[in-house]
């Protein structure tokens, strides 16, 4: 098993990440005897949650079952779940469990930190992109119809608990979207691990068990550095922000698109190949750097482009809502090398604009 952790003082928590957590005792032992309530998809109910259940003793009344998909992510669930969890009584002292993909892991965080003016809660992430990123960190949120994340608070987990055994039940589309989050950590900040999936790349498509637990590993070794630094992504640090590299194009297609067709993955890939361009246009990256972001994200199967319909200047409203907007100002994270991203406010708007006209051409 690997463990890591995440360095946040009295808040510090553990990542455990190995095959057949579920059906282990051990790593749950941070509940102690504390009452919990669980909250998961239709889907993880009938592919996991019997495992969970099992070893926790859990029963059917301290599950909460949602239906899946992005919608989920919304004021009027999270006010659901608030009720349901006032109408069991669910004390202080309780612990909210989530099992699922981010999506769950952002709701159920979201709840537990509204909840009684917050409750401890304890992620079990299911999907890839859930076991590399989402389930560590702290950011909870819900959607809102005007923008991604809108609605949120930092609230850190008291353990996160990767199972990975897990993603054998997951969709290929879902893996390829956790493997946009995957590249993602090599753009921003390690060239070494980028070549390193240029080389594993099929490996990890076929979930290769020794490739998948060393990506997981590495990529929560990565996160848990980039939010013991920087907690709350300071306006005027810029150092968790460099996670959102992809993310400013990628939140206007979600938006765009309502939620609904394209899966976040999938956004975040097109929104780095546009970064990535955008970098290239303005001189910091070659345009040889820039193909090869692209070639990789293509090679998983990830879209390299917008859908149809979207315009300049749709986009660049979509994108003023961003939450790295700091004096009004839009700021974007580029590439100024393959494993350096930088937070920017200067950047070239001309090259935004070609960016994004070549990206809907
Ligand atoms: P998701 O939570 O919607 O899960 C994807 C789908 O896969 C769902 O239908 C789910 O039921 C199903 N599923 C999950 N695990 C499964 C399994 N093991 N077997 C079979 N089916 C399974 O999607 P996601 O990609 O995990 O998460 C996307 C969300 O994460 C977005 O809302 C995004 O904004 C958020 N996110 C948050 C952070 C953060 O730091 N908090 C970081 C990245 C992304
Ligand atoms: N996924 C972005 C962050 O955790 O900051």
């Amino acid at each position: 098993m690997t463990q890591c952790t995440v360095q946040l003082g009295d808040r510090s928590y553990p990542i455990h990440i190995a095959p057949g957590l579920l059906s282990q005792r051990a790593p749950f032992d941070v509940l102690g005897d504390r009452p919990c309530l669980l909250l998961t998809d239709e889907n993880l109910a009938r592919l996991h949650l019997p495992r969970v259940q099992a070893t926790l003793g859990l029963a059917d009344d301290r599950c909460l079952i949602i239906p899946p998909g992005e919608l989920q992510k919304s004021w009027d669930q999270a006010e659901r779940l608030l009720d349901a969890l006032l109408a069991r009584h669910f004390a202080r002292d309780g612990v909210l469990l989530t099992l699922g993909g981010g999506v769950i892991g952002d709701l159920g965080g979201f709840v537990a930190a509204l909840y009684q003016r917050g409750i401890d809660f304890l992620q079990i992430p299911t999907t890839l992109l859930a076991q590399v990123d989402s389930s560590v960190g702290g950011k909870t949120a819900v959607n809102h119809p005007r923008g991604k994340n809108m609605i949120g608070a930092f609230h850190q987990p008291i353990a996160v608990i990767a199972d990975l055994d897990t993603l054998a039940t997951l969709p290929p589309r879902e893996l390829r979207a956790g493997i946009a989050e995957v590249i993602k950590y090599g753009l921003l900040g390690d060239a070494a691990f980028f070549a390193w999936l240029e080389t594993h790349l099929d490996a990890l498509l076929r979930l290769d068990p020794d490739i998948t637990a060393q990506t997981i590993a590495h990529c929560c070794q990565m996160k848990a550095r980039i939010v013991a630094e920087d907690e709350r992504e300071t306006v005027g640090s810029g150092v968790r922000a460099l996670l959102n590299l992809g993310h400013t194009f990628g939140h206007a297609i979600e938006t765009h698109t309502g939620y609904t067709e394209w899966l976040h993955g999938e956004a975040v890939a097109t929104g780095m190949v546009m970064a990535a361009d955008c970098s290239a246009r303005m001189g910091w990256i070659t345009a040889e750097t820039a193909d090869r972001a692209r070639d990789l994200i293509a090679r998983a199967g990830l879209p390299v482009k917008p859908p149809p319909g979207m315009t300049v200047e749709g986009f660049k409203a979509l994108m003023g809502h961003d939450k790295k907007v700091a004096k009004g100002r839009l700021r974007l994270v580029l590439m100024r090398a393959l494993g350096q991203a930088e937070l920017t406010a200067d950047f070239d708007p001309a090259a935004l604009d070609a960016t994004l006209a070549d990206a809907i051409a």
